[in-house]
């Protein structure tokens, strides 16, 4: 897993995950920290394993760790935060010695990221992560929920297993 924590302690990375802390620090609803990035990239395993994928896990982990990236420059500027995480990604692991068509897999599974069709993608790793990204979010247990507009179908309000 040596190249994940290249992600991890890419100056980039570092940068744009401090600034999402402190723009997020009061954020009532779900907040884009280090344990949402590793719940998301445990569910992930845990599906890949259910099903045999056999992604790498330097794959999986490197989507869960960049997939919320954007939402510094979404709040900051209004780009979408798939497309802006997409870009940063890309950046990132090229940096970190990841190969042309894990970068790409990794961008696509981003893109797909906020888009229920994902869940269908014949790609494991785009479906794994919208999937993963939903069910990481303890709802039945959050004081926002009421307030949240999340759409129902993508919340979480029982303990699924
Ligand atoms: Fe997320």
């Amino acid at each position: 897993m040596e190249r994940i924590q290249k992600i991890q302690r890419h100056p980039l990375f570092q940068e744009l995950f401090e600034k999402l802390q402190q723009l997020e620090k009061d954020r009532p609803f779900c907040r884009h920290t280090m344990e949402h990035f590793l719940d998301v990239a445990r569910l992930m395993y845990i599906y890949d394993l259910e099903d045999g994928a056999s992604i790498p896990k330097e794959v999986i982990y490197a989507a869960a760790l960049l997939h919320d990236l954007g939402r510094y420059e979404q709040l900051t500027r209004g780009t979408p935060h798939d497309i802006a995480g997409s870009e940063t990604a890309e950046l990132i692991m090229k940096d970190c010695e990841f190969q042309t068509e894990e970068i790409e897999a990794v961008k696509k599974a981003i893109l797909g990221h906020r888009d229920a069709a994902s869940l269908s993608s014949d790609l494991p790793l785009t479906a794994y992560l919208y999937r993963a990204d939903k069910k990481s979010r303890n709802c039945f247990a959050c004081p926002s929920e009421p307030e949240c507009n999340w759409p129902e179908e993508k919340k979480n309000l029982w303990i699924e297993y």
